[in-house]
């Protein structure tokens, strides 16, 4: 009896190393650009991924003060949540927001809409293929994985926490923002020198999964304060919601793709998606007005 109980003791013990090893180290960004032509459009997808909002082939196609970067931090080579190293591994890949299996292309071409408040490149545009060459690359020796996205798994003691949260906790993100964020963001959320908007008119729109207050706590978490990211579980989770309950431009889907003899092919059989800062805290089940303890959000 004790032996059996010792080797299930050792087998358990086994087992939960083997669960260690199961999530993989993420692997580091390669340093050598492929050559000729092809290294090339790496570097200038790297280049557009670094300044979207000031680059020739880009900027027109941005409605706020992001650049990729500003969320896939180091252009998507920091081993935080929103690299890209592995991500081009596991497309193509079926979304549920489109209803269609989507390519890499498409999916960086949907971040233009939501996460920048801008339009959608065309696929197959010079911009659009030099990304998806950077973003590529950044996936070199890693192995095909379909459908299995690295960046956003939802993480599920922080979304419990969410759905729980009340105006206490709104308050006390408030003021983890005004001691851990608005030196670089703004007393406003304006976006400073040092740092881009966190709400209001040239941030992300409510289509953006950073619009999603739950997504917002696991990026935070890992990535907030910039270099010195020590929030607890509850203060990511409070100021996430305080920073998602504040105004932003409301998504409409329609007004973000552009008029149909530029657009090309729209690979998805989503065309109507309209959403707020009220119906985003709606979907997790909050009240916004409760939240915030006013009225002030249309
Ligand atoms: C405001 C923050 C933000 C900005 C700006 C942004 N993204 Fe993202 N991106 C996210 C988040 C958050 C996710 C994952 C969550 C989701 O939306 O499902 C994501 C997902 C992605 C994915 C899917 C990766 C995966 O593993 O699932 C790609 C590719 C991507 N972004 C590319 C880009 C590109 C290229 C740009 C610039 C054109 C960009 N993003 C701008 C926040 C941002
Ligand atoms: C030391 C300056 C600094 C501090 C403090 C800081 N940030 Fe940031 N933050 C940045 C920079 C810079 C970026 C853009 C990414 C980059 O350049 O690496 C960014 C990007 C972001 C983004 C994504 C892009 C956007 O603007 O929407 C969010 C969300 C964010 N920060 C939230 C926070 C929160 C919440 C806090 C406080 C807990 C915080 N940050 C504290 C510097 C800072």
């Amino acid at each position: 009896m004790r032996a059996i109980s010792t080797r299930l003791f050792m087998l358990t013990l086994i087992a939960t190393f083997a669960d260690h090893a199961i999530a993989d180290p993420l692997p580091t960004a390669p340093t050598q650009y492929p050559g000729g032509e092809l290294g090339e459009m790496v570097k200038l997808g790297e280049d557009i991924i670094m300044h979207t909002n000031t680059h020739p082939l880009t900027r027109d196609l941005v409605g706020s003060k992001l650049t990729c970067s500003s969320c896939h931090i180091d252009g998507g080579k920091a081993q935080t949540m929103g690299n890209f190293l592995g991500t081009a591994s596991t497309f193509p890949a079926y979304f549920d927001r489109e209803k269609t299996v989507q390519t890499l292309q498409d999916r960086i071409a949907n971040c233009f809409m939501r996460s920048l408040n801008g339009k959608r490149p065309i696929i197959d545009s010079k911009a659009s293929i030099a990304m998806t060459a950077y973003v590529t690359w950044l996936s070199e020796g890693q192995p095909i994985k379909l459908n299995t996205s690295m960046l956003s798994p939802p993480d599920k003691t922080l979304v419990a926490m969410m759905k729980g949260t009340a105006h206490a906790n709104y308050v006390s993100g408030g003021k983890i923002y005004a001691e851990r964020c608005s030196a670089c963001h703004g007393g406003n959320g304006e976006g400073t020198e040092i740092a881009p908007p966190l709400w209001g008119s040239d941030s992300y729109n409510t289509g953006a999964g950073m619009s999603k207050p739950v997504k917002t706590a696991s990026w935070v978490k890992q990535n907030m304060p910039k270099g010195d990211a020590n929030l607890s579980n509850q203060e990511a989770v409070d100021v996430s919601l305080f920073v998602d309950a504040q105004p932003r431009p409301a998504f409409d889907l329609q007004a973000h793709l552009l008029p149909k003899e530029q657009m090309g092919y729209y690979n998805a059989a989503l065309v109507d998606e309209k959403t707020n800062a009220r119906s985003n805290l709606k979907a997790l089940g909050l009240d916004i007005d409760a939240i915030r303890g006013d009225r002030l959000i249309p």
